[in-house]
């Protein structure tokens, strides 16, 4: 079975599964920490190098204001509680999104997971945080502009590759399979440049309810897809 080098996840439906159960949208957000450790845990045992999972984007400032610190809380929370353990199993984080606009001790987190786990190499987790694509890719494009005008790049000489070497997912190999959950079938605004070629899998479970046997499930729905990156199979040539 083939396995995907990236699979990337936006974890949908905490809100919903709480609702579910009559308890506050918090109580989704924790449990949906729970099914995160389940995924990273599973997803290292699966063979799969490269896992990114969607905390938080740039339009989740939108919702009311205790919501956003609930969320800003838990990954704290996660941060503190699970970076030594990630560490001793060789995970290697790193953030993805935007983060001037971060408060500091957020900010001094996200940098301290990463330069901790920097020499890692068991598995790979990409934490989007405060993250959407088109900020991205604006973002990457005024970088790129800038370079431009103070001369140490050509502006005749930009391709595809070397944009996207000035994205914040700059060295991380294009997601093999995106899956939501929730059932919601949309990307909101999640690695629109980078899923040009991305096997999706929407799944009907709430993400607290994700475990490794959904995991499972959407591989074995990736392993059966034909992918072409707008070839030709070599089989069909000769019909
Ligand atoms: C996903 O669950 C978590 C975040 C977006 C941070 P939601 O909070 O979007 O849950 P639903 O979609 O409202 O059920
Ligand atoms: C996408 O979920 C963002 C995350 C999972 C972090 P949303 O719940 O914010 O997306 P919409 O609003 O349903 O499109
Ligand atoms: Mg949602």
């Amino acid at each position: 079975m083939t396995t995907p080098a990236h699979v990337a996840i936006i974890m949908d439906g905490n809100g919903r599964w709480a609702k579910a159960r009559g308890l506050p949208r918090v109580a989704g957000h924790r449990a949906g920490v729970e099914a995160l450790r389940q995924t990273v845990r599973a997803a290292g045992e699966m063979g799969i190098n490269w896992l990114t999972v969607y905390a938080f984007s740039s339009e989740n400032w939108s919702r009311p204001k205790s919501e956003v610190s609930d969320l800003m809380g838990l990954l704290k929370l996660f941060i503190r509680r699970d970076l030594a353990e990630l560490h001793r199993n060789g995970v290697r984080v790193r953030v993805i999104g935007e983060r001037e606009n971060l408060a500091p001790d957020i900010r001094a987190l996200l940098e301290e997971a990463e330069d901790l786990t920097r020499s890692n190499r068991s598995l790979n987790l990409v934490i989007a945080f405060n993250y959407g694509s088109r900020d991205e890719i604006a973002r990457a494009a005024r970088n790129m502009a800038m370079a431009v005008k103070s001369g140490q790049i050509d502006a005749d000489s930009i391709t595809a590759e070397s944009f996207a070497g000035f994205l914040d997912t700059a060295g991380i190999p294009d997601p093999d399979l995106i899956i939501r959950t929730s059932g919601e079938l949309r990307l909101s605004n999640f690695l629109l440049w980078q899923a040009a070629y991305a096997e999706l899998v929407f799944l009907p479970c709430y993400w607290p309810d994700f475990g490794r046997a959904d995991l499972a499930e959407a591989l074995r729905s990736f392993a059966s897809r034909e992918r072409r990156f707008g070839g030709v199979i070599a089989s069909d040539i000769a019909l």
